[in-house]
């Protein structure tokens, strides 16, 4: 299967999704152009086409559930706006624009922010956006993704990402970070796609051990690309995380042995795979592209 192609057609339809939400957003103009700034920026919008793939996998239309799917995007944009902000990373770029408090100033980034992250849990808790979704497996789905994003997942992991800096990598408390930062939302990101179609128990575990697994795959490979990536192709400072002293897996193992973990995790989440009678291809080849992204 051609896996690019795959990536454009899904990326494409949640793209023309945002441009339809926006339309019923109005005032502030400003807040509404910032949310759209981040949002359009670009970005890979992984954690979207992953909950399309998980759907199809299941035996699902991945038309019927793209609102929900793109929910996904605000909220790892939210993500991505905060992560930036002078108190936490203090960067200036991000896909390849400045940072939005660059643009609208940090009080307008805090507020595009929360506004992104609120408004997906409108979108999750809208049975209209999806009928042919089943509403106690949206509830199902929504309760998911916001335990993943909360302060039993991604906020505790940038928590702890935050208390770490400049101290001495240790095994327990990277594994923590990586796990919550960015493996929470990834994880829920799948297991989201099964638990919309209504996959059986079984289906749901093993959506969760891949997006477990691709999820820490995906943030060493984030690791490495700070240190040996190009800014202009990143789409964001190279080196940010050596200036922060950041807790990484470079840091803690150099890049070699970060690379072979992050080989590791990918065949950990493709054996999970292995283990359903589903149509998986697409989110095995998915996990390799990742492997091997270069931004
Ligand atoms: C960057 O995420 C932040 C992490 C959690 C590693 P992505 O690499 O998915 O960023 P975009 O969405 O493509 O810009
Ligand atoms: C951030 O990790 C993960 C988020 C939840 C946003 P990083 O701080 O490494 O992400 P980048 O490198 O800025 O995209
Ligand atoms: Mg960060
Ligand atoms: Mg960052
Ligand atoms: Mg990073």
């Amino acid at each position: 299967m051609d896996i690019n192609r795959y990536l454009a057609d899904r990326k494409n339809a949640v793209e023309a999704f945002f441009e339809q939400y926006f339309r019923k957003v109005g005032r502030p103009v400003v807040l509404r152009e910032a949310m759209l700034y981040s949002l359009n920026a670009g970005g890979k919008r992984i954690r979207p086409v992953l909950c399309l793939a998980s759907y199809e996998a299941c035996g699902g239309n991945s038309d019927e559930i793209v609102p929900y799917a793109a929910a996904l995007e605000f909220i790892h944009t939210y993500s991505l706006i905060h992560d930036d902000l002078p108190a936490m990373d203090d960067d200036d770029l991000r896909r390849g624009k400045p940072t939005s408090h660059k643009v609208y100033g940090e009080a307008m980034a805090i507020l595009a922010g929360d506004a992104l992250l609120t408004e997906a849990f409108v979108m999750l808790t809208d049975p209209l956006l999806g009928p042919a979704v089943r509403p106690d497996n949206l509830l199902r789905a929504a309760g998911e993704i916001a335990r993943a994003s909360g302060c039993r997942g991604m906020v505790a992991g940038q928590a702890q990402d935050m208390l770490s800096e400049n101290s001495e990598p240790d095994e327990e408390t990277l594994r923590f970070i990586h796990r919550h930062k960015t493996a929470a939302l990834l994880r829920a990101s799948v297991t989201a796609g099964a638990l919309l179609y209504g996959g059986a128990p079984g289906v749901i575990d093993a959506m969760d051990r891949y997006g477990q697994n691709l999820g820490l795959a995906f943030q060493v490979v984030d690791d490495i690309l700070d240190v040996e990536g190009d800014t202009e192709v990143i789409g964001k400072p190279a080196g940010s995380d050596e200036k922060k002293k950041k807790m990484t897996y470079p840091r803690m193992y150099g890049l070699d042995r970060s690379r072979d973990m992050a080989r590791a995790f990918v065949a950990d989440a493709v054996a999970a795979l292995d283990a359903v009678p589903l149509a998986v291809d697409p989110l095995r080849e998915l996990a390799f592209h990742l492997l091997g992204r270069r931004h």
